[in-house]
């Protein structure tokens, strides 16, 4: 390897356009493809080359600007101050020598500061205009970012309205992110119902603030946290803690672990504090970040290109481990996707052993080409499932065996393909496996579906296994000597587990299409086609197009319906339902439904009800509401402050009433 000055350049400009890359995965396609520890030590060692050779700066070079390049798909905002962002340490060393600077720049002063956790979560600029919530921006790459305010509005931890004496305007900027624990819950969940997962809560994050439908946001667990501030106009602090407490007088979350200090040795206790608290916050925290409290002496310190002086991110050991890829095994779920598991030799990490690590679908196999005896960097976050960061090829020896998607079902034995090219899982497409049946019955009984208490995961298996069932409809037909036959069965065990099958049959068809386990049917999906058909003849003989056109359908789902019901076995099995008695169809909603047939939609805030609660009530009485106004729309409902589909409705002469008129309607209804 050479060290002469023509390697240095060489090197450089290879880091260079690494590091582009990889802003541009991050920021445009929110598709990170190494973890933030990895790019954070790109950037590192790009920076201190460039300090050995400062001749070789360019104006270009990612470390002399802010951060990528802003997306497209939404309109973009110019922040009125940049967005900046922080520069990071990564040890006590260096942290002293941030202190240093800073005594340094205030001679004289005696500074306090505060301590933060840093949420690995997304960026959020949010204005407020007299206390209402105008705009919400992403960061982008500090001077431009994207307006998300319909998604935003959409995360319950965002005030629309501020409590109390509101100022005149309030730029306030914050983290969104997942929670470890809702994020776990999303995964599982769309695991179960065949949609895609994420690989950690940032690209959850990241991904549902970024959704074209504010209504798929809304179903998405998003929390935030109020962290700084842009403009500010009619309200005035003097510390950063004030600005703080402001926040949490104002009605918006900040974090509960921030922490004043008086003095530099308190501040380096926190941090290592943290750092131990780590594994028990509810979110991830990759570092916590030190700032200045006093504003005046923060002002005093000023800021670099990118960066402030007066704070800096003190980031924690990334919870990594190096190990070697040992085998590849694989899991297939109910939808029949079939997902790799590396199995590792067995090594500690951030105090626990590990022995797997998922290896989500066959494309981030070959984004990462990883393969069987490998030496790979893993990493684990919280309680999140360890990941494969990245492989180590200085490490190959050449008898690496490439892992590929198995051509049969492990379990089953049957074919394994992919459903369509532009798809990223391997399915199993034998609906008849047993791996896919264990998951489709726990899933059939589980409590929002047919909620069959006492089905349970080894009585499932036991029942699989045993061949006393074979598809949906055997349920049905078990009978005690059947149940007797399994270990730890007795008689009146088996007698309320025939019970709760038998109450099963009355819970209706929206459960039970949830139940089926239609890829992408979600509850509300099946509520809705249960509502809007009413039985299950109805729903099976509609063609494409009437599905398409329910309402809250929309035409990925109605496909997946209209596909399920063409095949034979779902027919033949839905007769067997049948005729064990289960009930095929769904009771309209109980109470008059004067709404019944009539399109709402609502702009601008409401003074007495919550969009959701506004819309929730519409259905309630029958009605549909929309998010979007067309021909079709019969009413706009019409708040302060309405944005664009005001416009749109007086464009094509839909019908506008303001909220008293709108609760005069469903007042008269009630
Ligand atoms: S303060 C000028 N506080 O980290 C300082 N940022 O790398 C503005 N972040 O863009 C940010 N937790 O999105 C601050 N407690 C915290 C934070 C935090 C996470 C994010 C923020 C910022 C990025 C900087």
């Amino acid at each position: 390897m050479g060290t002469g000055p023509n390697f240095l350049a060489k090197r450089i400009e290879r880091l260079r356009k690494t590091i582009r890359h990889h802003d541009y995965r991050y920021y445009v396609l929110n598709q990170p493809e190494i973890s933030d520890a990895e790019y954070d030590r790109l950037m590192g060692e790009l920076k201190s080359l460039e300090a050995q050779a400062p001749r070789l700066v360019t104006k270009d070079s990612p470390t002399q600007r802010v951060g990528g390049v802003p997306d497209v798909a939404f309109r973009p905002v110019r922040h009125a101050t940049s967005m900046l962002s922080l520069d990071n340490t990564f040890s006590e060393e260096e942290l002293i020598a941030w202190h240093q600077r800073v005594a340094k720049g205030l001679t004289g002063a005696h500074p306090t500061y505060t301590v933060e956790p840093k949420i690995d979560g997304v960026g959020l600029a949010l204005t407020y205009e007299r206390g209402l919530l105008v705009q919400a921006a992403t960061r982008g790459d500090g001077t431009t970012g994207e307006e998300v305010t319909a998604n935003a509005k959409t995360v319950r931890a965002i005030p629309l309205r501020l409590q109390g004496e509101s100022p005149r305007r309030l730029e306030v900027r914050g983290e969104v992110f997942m929670a470890l624990a809702d994020f776990k819950r999303y995964n599982d969940a769309a695991k179960r119902e065949g949609g895609e997962t994420f690989a950690n809560p940032r690209n959850a994050a990241a991904g549902s603030l970024r959704q074209k439908d504010p209504r798929i946001t809304a179903t998405r667990p998003l929390r935030f946290f109020a962290h700084s501030y842009g403009a500010v106009e009619g309200i005035e602090f003097e510390t950063h803690w004030e600005f703080l407490d402001s926040c949490q007088r104002l009605g918006l979350p900040i974090t509960e672990h921030a922490s004043r200090c008086a003095s530099f040795e308190e501040v380096r206790k926190r941090c290592r504090r943290l750092e131990q608290l780590r594994d028990r916050l509810e979110y991830e925290a990759d570092g916590a970040v030190v700032k200045v409290n006093e504003l005046s002496l923060q002002r005093r310190l000023g800021m670099t290109f990118k960066s402030p002086r007066w704070a800096i991110a003190y980031k924690f050991t990334a919870l990594q481990a190096t190990t070697q890829v040992v085998g590849v095994g694989h899991s297939v779920g109910r939808t029949g996707a079939v997902t790799p598991v590396a199995s590792l030799k067995p090594v500690a990490c951030g105090g626990v052993t590990i022995s797997s690590a998922t290896l989500h679908n066959y494309d981030e196999v070959k984004r990462l080409g990883v393969r069987i005896g490998d030496w790979v960097v893993i990493q684990r976050a919280g309680d999140v499932i360890p990941q494969v960061v990245k492989v180590i090829e200085s490490r190959r020896t050449g008898h690496e065996r490439a892992i590929k998607p198995p051509a049969k079902c492990p379990v089953c034995g049957g074919d394994v393909a992919k459903e369509k090219e532009a798809e990223v899982a391997y399915r199993c497409i034998n609906p008849l496996c047993p791996a896919q049946l264990i998951r489709l019955v726990l899933h059939f009984g589980s409590r929002n579906a047919m909620d069959i208490e006492g089905l349970g995961d080894v009585v499932v298996e036991q029942l699989v296994a045993q061949q006393l069932i074979h598809d949906l409809a055997d349920l049905y037909r078990l009978a005690e000597q059947d149940l007797l036959k399994l270990p730890l069965f007795a008689k009146k065990k088996a007698q309320k587990l025939l019970d709760a099958v038998q109450a099963s049959k009355a819970r209706g068809l929206a459960r039970l299409l949830y139940g089926l386990g239609i890829r992408h049917v979600g509850e509300k999906a099946a509520r809705d086609l249960a509502e809007q058909f009413g039985s299950m003849d109805r729903l099976m003989d509609a063609d494409l197009a009437t599905v398409d056109a329910m309402r809250g359908i929309g035409s990925v789902v109605a496909e997946a319906v209209v596909r399920f019901f063409r095949r034979p076995q779902t027919r033949a099995l839905i007769k067997r339902l049948e005729a064990a008695g289960v009930r095929m169809t769904q009771e309209a909603p109980k109470g008059p439904r004067p709404l019944a047939d009539q399109t709402f939609v609502f702009t601008g805030e409401l003074a007495h009800l919550t969009r959701p609660q506004a819309e929730a009530l519409v259905r309630q009485l029958g009605g549909a509401a929309s998010s979007s106004v067309s021909r079709e729309t019969d009413y706009v409902v019409v708040g302060e402050s309405p944005g664009s589909k005001f416009e749109k409705a007086k464009q094509l002469g839909v019908k506008l009433i303001d909220e008293a008129a709108f609760l005069r309607m469903t007042k008269a209804a009630q």
